[in-house]
Parts: structure tokens; C-alpha cells; sequence
């Protein structure tokens, strides 16, 4: 019996690319990294040598229509998701795309549709849903181990951001990245906060963005138009209240933290790529204590991001089915509405109730 093997197409070829896409996809013993493409030739050629993938395009079109490829990755730059998925749908190729799916809640919903009628596996990448300790939250959350839940708290922070010598990017510019740390960091925590505490229906927001200007690799300088820091109160349809904090210009966390307040105690994980892999309870007031996880669950650096990709490939090899650590293109939709509302809440100041559908 021959094994199958699925060709896959990488679309971008910067940083995360490099550290998640295709070392993770190579892992797997049935993907062949078939293709790699960049607009900079020079760019996608460096990381197909590196990574000894055999094809190089600078045009994703290209890339999409190539025969021998069976699925596409989307690791370019957030205002290139919507192109390249929607091409790649009406090629009817699975997508794996990067978070935040668009720029917008209108674009985000034009790509959940288009994922929805191809009839193809599509997954966005929200990476902590495959944290095991994060599993066994949800699951003590909703077995009701510390009674009902009446708030979420969500804690995250890096610095670096007002280092000097930082260049100018595209996560400064909104026209390329739609939002800052709400959509950059805040995507990952309104997609975790929606599988433990259900759907985000309203929302209180302030995004802050500290006025300068940066050089770009060109020397020009270019003003921030991108917010660094955000901080969003939250209610979900199931009454529960809550808060994120996200920023890139405040002193760094070692690791971002979810924590749930119950009747009787509460539950808190790190958010981390595997390499903090653990939760605790604490019950009628007690300090926090570790809960054992299975055998096996062990804590291994960027564990999450090899888990992700796995799915991925089992299931567009149809040896795996879709289930609920596996975000797809109505999850991005979700995060995205949120992210517009909060947007919007901050820029209005005042609450704003999430669109539906
Ligand atoms: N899931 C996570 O935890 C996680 C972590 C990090 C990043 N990300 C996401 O991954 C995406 C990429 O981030 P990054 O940090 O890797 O950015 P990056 O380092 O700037 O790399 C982006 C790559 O995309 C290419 N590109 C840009 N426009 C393109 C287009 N139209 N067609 C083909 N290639 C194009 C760029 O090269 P050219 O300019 O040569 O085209 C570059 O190779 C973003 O959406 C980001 O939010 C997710």
C-alpha cells in the first residue's frame, strides 16, 4: 500500500514562516514542502535553500495554480491573507492561515464564506487551543469544578517596542496589519477567551499608540498608526465578565496567563507555545496548586506550533477529522468581529455590541 503524501505550498517566507510553517510541516513524515513563494526573489530562494524546498515563486497565484501542489500555508503579512485564501479556494486547495485571518470584519466574513463553499479543511492559527493545560482548563471549567464562572482575565505584555534601533514594519502600519497588539497578540487572547468562557457579545476597549515615527530599512520615517498597547473589558453570552491586557511596549511577562474566577476558586494556565505547559485550581481560597495532567503532557518547547501544523496535514490527508482544537475560518471571523468592535469601542469611547452572523 503507498503511503499518501501531501504537497504543500508555503505562502511568505519571513520569520514565522521559518520557525513555525516549514520546519513543523517537514516534520510530519507524509508533507513534502513542495513550494515556497516571497514577491523578493532573493528572500524566498534563502529560505528554500535553507530548508531544501525544491520550488520558488514570487507570485502566490503562481504557486496556487501549480499542479503538484494539494495545500497552501498563508504566512505573509496580514493585509495578504484575503487574496491569497480566496485564490486558493476557488482553486479548491485546503488553507491554513495565518491569525488575524484579515484586516476587517467585512473581509474576514467574505473568507469565511469562500472557505465555507469550497468544501476544503480550512484552519486559522490559534496555536494555544493544542496547550495540554489549557485543554484540562476548559475542561474543569466546564465539568464546573469551581462553580459557575463569572469572570476571565487575560494577562499578556512584551517589551521591546520603544527599544532603540526598532525599524519600522508592517505591524505599525494599520493599512498593512489592520490593528496593532489587539489584532497582532489580542486575535490569540479573544480566540482563547471564546473556547473557555463562550461568545464575546460586547465589548469596552482602549487601545493606546505612543506618537513617533520610525526609520524603515530605506531610512525613511514613517508614523505609528498601530496601537501598542490594548486593553479590552469583555462580557460573553454566557454572562461571564471579563478583562485583556495586551501591549508591546510594557515590561516583558515571562509568559501570558489566563485565569477564570468561579463561585468556589479559580483556574489559571500559561499561554505559552508548549514550553509553559501546566495549570492550576484553587478552591474555597486556598493558595493555587497544580493539577497533574495525563502522562505524557509534558511541557516541550514550541510543542503547540508542531501539534497545529500536524492537524493540519492529517486532515487535509483526511486521516484526522476537524474537532474543536482545530480553529477554522469561522473562529478568524469571531476573533476579527472582536477585534473591529474593540477597535471601534476605543475610537468611540464607549461599549459596543458585537455584529452577529
Ligand atoms: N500564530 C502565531 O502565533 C504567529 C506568530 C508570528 C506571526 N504570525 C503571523 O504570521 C504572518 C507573517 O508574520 P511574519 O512575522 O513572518 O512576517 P514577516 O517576517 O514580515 O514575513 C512576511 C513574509 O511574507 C512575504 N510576503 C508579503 N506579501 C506577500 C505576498 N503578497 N505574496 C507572497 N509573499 C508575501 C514577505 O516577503 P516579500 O516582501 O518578499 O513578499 C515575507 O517573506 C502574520 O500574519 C503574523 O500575524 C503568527
Amino acid at each position: 500500500m503507498t503511503i499518501p503524501t501531501l504537497n504543500v505550498g508555503v505562502i511568505g517566507a519571513g520569520s514565522w514562516a521559518n520557525l513555525c510553517h516549514i520546519p513543523c510541516l517537514q516534520a510530519h513524515p507524509q508533507v513534502h514542502v513542495a513550494a515556497i513563494c516571497s514577491r523578493n526573489r532573493e528572500r524566498a530562494l534563502q529560505a528554500a535553500r535553507e530548508s531544501g524546498i525544491p520550488n520558488v515563486f514570487t507570485d502566490y497565484r503562481e504557486l496556487i495554480a501549480c499542479g503538484e501542489i494539494d495545500a497552501v500555508t498563508v504566512a505573509a503579512p496580514n493585509r495578504a491573507h484575503l487574496p491569497i485564501a480566496l485564490e486558493a479556494f476557488r482553486a479548491g486547495k485546503p488553507v491554513f492561515c495565518e491569525k488575524p485571518l484579515a484586516l476587517s470584519r467585512a473581509d474576514a466574513a467574505r473568507m469565511e464564506q469562500a472557505a465555507r463553499l469550497s468544501g476544503k479543511h480550512h484552519q486559522v492559527a490559534f496555536l494555544f487551543r493544542y496547550l495540554h493545560g489549557l485543554r484540562m482548563l476548559r475542561e474543569m471549567a466546564a465539568s464546573g469544578e469551581i462553580g459557575r464562572i463569572f469572570y476571565v482575565r487575560v494577562e499578556g505584555g512584551a517589551s521591546g517596542e520603544l527599544m532603540p534601533g526598532v525599524p519600522f514594519g508592517w505591524r505599525h502600519d494599520r493599512e498593512e496589519a489592520g490593528a496593532g497588539m489587539l489584532a497582532d497578540v489580542g486575535s490569540h487572547y479573544i480566540d482563547t477567551i471564546r473556547v473557555v468562557a463562550g461568545e464575546i457579545t460586547a465589548c469596552c476597549a482602549q487601545a493606546v499608540t505612543f506618537p513617533r515615527s520610525l526609520e524603515a530599512a530605506d531610512r525613511s520615517l514613517h508614523p505609528v498608526t498601530t496601537d501598542d498597547i490594548a486593553s479590552v473589558l469583555f462580557e460573553t453570552e454566557g454572562g461571564v465578565r471579563g478583562q485583556f491586557f495586551t501591549g508591546r511596549a510594557c515590561p516583558q511577562r515571562r509568559y501570558a496567563e489566563i485565569e477564570l474566577y468561579g463561585e468556589r476558586g479559580g483556574l489559571r494556565c500559561p499561554l505559552s507555545r508548549g514550553e509553559a505547559d501546566r495549570m492550576e485550581i484553587s478552591l474555597r481560597g486556598e493558595p493555587y496548586r497544580a493539577v497533574s495532567l495525563p502522562e505524557g503532557q509534558a511541557e516541550e518547547p514550541g510543542r503547540c506550533m508542531k501539534a497545529m501544523m500536524r492537524r493540519f496535514a492529517d486532515c487535509c490527508l483526511g486521516q484526522a477529522a476537524k474537532d474543536d482544537q482545530d480553529a477554522d475560518f469561522t473562529d478568524g471571523l469571531r476573533a476579527q468581529t472582536a477585534i473591529e468592535a474593540a477597535l471601534r469601542s476605543a475610537e468611540e469611547r464607549h461599549w459596543v455590541a458585537m455584529e452577529s452572523g
